[in-house]
């Protein structure tokens, strides 16, 4: 009664301009590790439930870099959207559709752009979760301890009252806090960064559309009868155009009221903007991590992050704490503090094109 979905169809605009909406990061072997960071996913999963009941939600664009990229998928479980409306309709699509054909699932809903640096603990937790999820009909979420006051994330606040021994009541969820109130959340000390990935069963999260984003459950508990027929394609993509954007963290998380975390260590990174590659990076003693390195001559600089692939020749003099990336003929140079902002400079620089 397992089931997996990836979600898989956001730009990851943070991420420009190696990220481009034509081929996101997720579909892009950013860590240098041989694979792409959705054929990693797609490799954790299969230790969680049989390959068959393994989704992945896209964007109509990315289907064919799904298809190659993992080639065993059929194609019924590559759900396509056909507009980006955020996560709670992706998820909404996916677990509604598992939903129908098992009403006694319990489902795991992952990003498709994170790095796991212990698999077994990984697989271990979700196993675990799954089953937490089925016994109590509840919302699972995994927790991971903060190490920064980063307004990037969600943040959960939890309670002493557990289940299944460590899962623990969580009195609240703060999607991507203002910078203060991250300072006073890690201050606190009995906050996690909120994972992204969900475990629940079909039944809970449904309820949970129901309570809370009542539009959109109507939506795609209606296109029950066209699910796994010819049909479903075209009526999804008109239940789409009816979707409002937003996603699953401030539509259900914030919201619902029978959430546990589980607090997770597995050496996780969310891959969302420079300063985590930065994070993960080898660095030399003044903190500048360059990739590659032969080309980059630096003077008095530290703390930077420098990714400029080819053969240009790169001097950095009097330079600290920032982030110089250039990629498809295109060059960005940003204060590294200023990195959560590149997506709105992304938004702006495109409609100018
Ligand atoms: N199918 C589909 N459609 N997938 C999408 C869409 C969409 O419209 N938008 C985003 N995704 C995918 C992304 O590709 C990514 O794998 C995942 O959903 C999460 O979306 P992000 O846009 O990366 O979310 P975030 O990083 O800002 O925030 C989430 O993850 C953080 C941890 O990494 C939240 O859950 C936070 O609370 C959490 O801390
Ligand atoms: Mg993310």
């Amino acid at each position: 009664n397992y089931y997996a979905i990836i979600m898989a169809g956001g730009i990851g605009s943070r991420f420009w301009p190696i990220s481009r909406t034509s081929h996101p990061k997720q579909f892009i072997d950013i860590l240098g590790t041989g694979k792409t960071l959705i054929q990693n996913t797609y490799e954790r999963f299969l230790k969680v439930c049989p390959k068959e009941n393994i989704y992945v939600v896209t964007n109509e664009n990315y289907t064919k870099l799904v298809k190659t990229q993992l080639p065993d998928m059929e194609d019924q479980q590559i759900l396509t959207e056909p507009v980006m409306r955020n996560t709670a309709p992706c998820v909404a699509y996916g677990c509604f559709k598992i939903e129908n054909l098992n009403p006694d699932a319990a489902i795991v809903v992952a990003p498709s752009d994170q790095q796991i640096l212990d698999e077994d603990a990984f697989v271990n937790s979700i196993l675990r979760s799954l089953e937490t999820a089925t016994a109590n009909d509840c919302l699972v979420t995994l927790g991971i301890k903060p190490s920064r006051p980063d307004t990037g994330y969600g943040y959960i606040q939890y309670t002493d009252n557990t289940i299944n021994e460590d899962f623990h009541k969580v009195k609240t969820f703060t999607e991507k806090p203002t910078l203060e109130i991250a300072k006073t959340f890690i201050q606190s000390g009995d906050f996690l960064w909120n994972a992204g990935i969900f475990v629940w069963s079909a039944k809970a999260i449904v309820k949970a559309f129901e309570q809370y984003l009542p539009d959109m459950h109507e939506i795609f508990a209606d296109a029950r009868p066209v699910y796994n027929t010819e049909n479903e394609r075209s009526h999804i993509n008109q239940a789409y155009q009816q979707c409002i954007n937003i996603s699953i963290d401030y539509g259900v998380m914030e919201k619902a009221d029978n959430v546990y975390v589980l607090p997770s260590d597995f050496g996780w990174s969310d891959l969302g903007t420079w300063a985590s590659i930065y994070d993960l990076a080898e660095k030399d003693y003044v903190g500048n991590a360059v990739i590659p390195s032969e080309k980059v001559i630096m003077y008095d600089s530290s703390n930077c992050m420098v990714n400029v692939p080819g053969e240009k020749l790169v001097i950095l003099k009097g330079l600290h704490d920032f982030i110089v990336v250039e990629s498809n003929n295109t060059l960005l140079i940003c204060p590294r503090d200023q990195e959560q902002n590149v997506k709105q400079v992304v938004a702006d620089v495109k409609s100018k094109f």
